[in-house]
C-alpha cells in the first residue's frame, strides 16, 4: 500500500498564518502537523508516500526532505491550484499506479492511529473504505449512512437533517477502482473535484464502500481554536524531559519538556508544557497547555493555553491566554501607565484586548 498525503490547499481559515507558511507546518506540541501525519502513515507500515504540495511546497520540502528521517520515501506531487481532493488523486495517478493507497489530509490529526482500520481495509478490500467519527454537529460535515455490516448506503454532504452523526474525517483507503470514479465526476458548485462525489460514484456504480469508526481523538487543525485544542490534547501525553538549564529560582510542575539549550530563569513552568531549544523564559509563568517554540524569549509574562512559534517574543505581558503567536512576532507592552494599546496588525489578524 502507498500513501497520498495532501499538503496543498489554500488554508483561508488559518489566516494570517497561511500568508507566510503552509498550515500543515503549524506545530502541535512543537512538531509540525505534517510530521505527525507521516508518523501515523509510517505506523501502517507504508513507506512510499506521495505528498501533494501547492504554492508553499518549497517550505514543506525543506522540512520533510526525502522523508528518510521519518522512515518513508517521499515523492512530491505539485498541484497548480487547490482544485479539490479528488483532483489530487487524478494528478497522483502516475505515482499511485495500480496500488491500493491511503489518502490522508495533511491537516488532520488522529493521534490514536488508524492501524485497525487499515487492517480491516486489507481484509475486505472494498473499492473504498472511509473513516467516520461521531460528531456533535453532523450538518457541518459529509455524513455517512451505514448498513448493519459497516457498509455505506449513502453519503450526504452537509445535510440539513442528518440521519446519522457519523462524519467523514480526513483518512480514506482506496483500491485503484477509485481512478475510474475520479475520471467520471465533474467539479461541484464550489468548483472542486470532491472526493465524496467520487465515493458516491463508486456506490452508484454498485462497488462496495465500507466505513470504519474511529473513536479516538480527532481534530481537523483548520482553525486557530482547533490548533490550540489539539495542542492541549497532545501535550497531555508528554513525559517529563528536562535537557535545558533550569536555575534554582525556577519551579517545574508536572509534565514539562525543556529542550536542550533552553534556559529557565526565576520562572514557573506548569505542565503540560514544552519549551523549545534556544528559548529563554525569564521571570515568567508559562502553562499549563502551552508550547513555546525554538529561540523564543518570554520575559516578565504569564502565558497559558497558548502556542508561540519559533523566534517570537512575549515580554511584560501580564496575562496571555488562548493565543497563537506567529514566527518572529513580538508581543510586548507600551510601558507602565501609558493606558493605551499600540498595535501593528497584519491582514486578517485577530486581536482581543481586555475591555
Ligand atoms: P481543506 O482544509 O478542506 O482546504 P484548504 O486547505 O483550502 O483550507 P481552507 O478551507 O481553510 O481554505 O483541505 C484539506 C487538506 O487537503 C489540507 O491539508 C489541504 C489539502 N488540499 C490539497 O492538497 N489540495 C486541494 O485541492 C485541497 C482542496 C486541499
Amino acid at each position: 500500500m502507498k500513501a497520498l498525503v495532501l499538503a496543498g490547499g489554500s488554508g483561508t481559515r488559518l489566516r494570517p498564518f497561511t500568508y507566510s507558511m503552509p498550515k500543515q507546518l503549524i506545530p502541535i506540541a512543537n512538531t509540525p502537523v505534517l510530521v505527525h501525519v507521516l508518523e501515523s502513515v509510517r505506523a501502517l507500515g507504508v513507506t512510499e508516500v506521495g505528498v501533494v504540495i501547492g504554492d508553499r511546497g518549497p517550505e514543506i520540502e525543506a522540512v520533510l526532505g526525502d522523508g528518510l528521517r521519518f522512515g518513508v520515501r517521499i515523492t512530491y506531487i505539485p498541484q497548480d491550484a487547490p482544485r479539490g481532493l479528488a483532483h489530487t488523486v487524478a494528478i497522483a495517478r502516475p505515482f499511485l499506479a495500480e496500488d491500493d493507497f491511503v489518502m490522508y489530509l495533511g491537516d488532520n490529526m488522529l493521534p490514536d492511529g488508524v492501524v485497525p482500520i487499515a487492517e480491516e481495509f486489507s481484509r475486505h478490500r472494498p473499492a473504498a473504505q472511509v473513516v467516520v467519527h461521531k460528531v456533535a454537529d453532523p450538518s457541518a460535515f459529509g455524513v455517512a449512512e451505514l448498513g448493519t455490516e459497516g457498509e455505506v448506503l449513502r453519503l450526504v454532504e452537509k445535510p440539513l437533517e442528518p440521519r446519522s452523526d457519523l462524519a467523514l474525517i480526513g483518512v480514506y483507503f482506496f483500491t485503484p477502482a477509485v481512478h475510474e470514479a475520479v475520471a467520471a465526476i465533474t467539479p461541484s458548485a464550489r468548483g472542486e473535484l470532491e472526493i465524496t462525489d467520487a465515493v458516491q460514484w463508486l456506490l452508484d456504480s454498485g462497488a462496495e464502500v465500507r466505513a470504519s469508526r474511529y473513536d479516538g481523538y480527532w481534530k481537523d487543525t483548520g482553525r486557530v481554536e482547533d490548533v490550540l485544542e489539539c495542542n492541549s490534547h497532545l501535550l497531555e501525553g508528554l513525559s517529563r524531559r528536562v535537557e535545558g538549564r533550569v536555575d534554582a529560582g525556577s519551579v517545574l510542575v508536572g509534565q514539562v519538556v525543556v529542550e536542550q539549550g533552553a534556559r529557565i530563569v526565576r520562572s514557573r513552568i506548569e505542565g503540560p508544557a514544552v519549551i523549545g531549544s534556544g528559548t529563554v523564559v525569564e521571570n515568567s509563568h508559562v502553562g499549563p497547555h502551552t508550547s513555546i517554540g525554538r529561540n523564543c524569549l518570554v520575559r516578565d509574562s504569564r502565558l497559558e493555553r497558548s502556542i508561540a512559534l519559533d523566534e517570537s517574543s512575549v515580554t511584560g505581558v501580564r496575562e496571555l491566554r488562548d493565543s497563537l503567536i506567529g514566527r518572529a512576532a513580538s508581543v510586548g507592552t507600551t510601558g507602565r501607565g501609558t493606558g493605551h494599546h499600540c498595535l501593528v496588525v497584519g491582514d486578517h489578524t485577530r486581536v482581543e484586548v481586555a475591555a
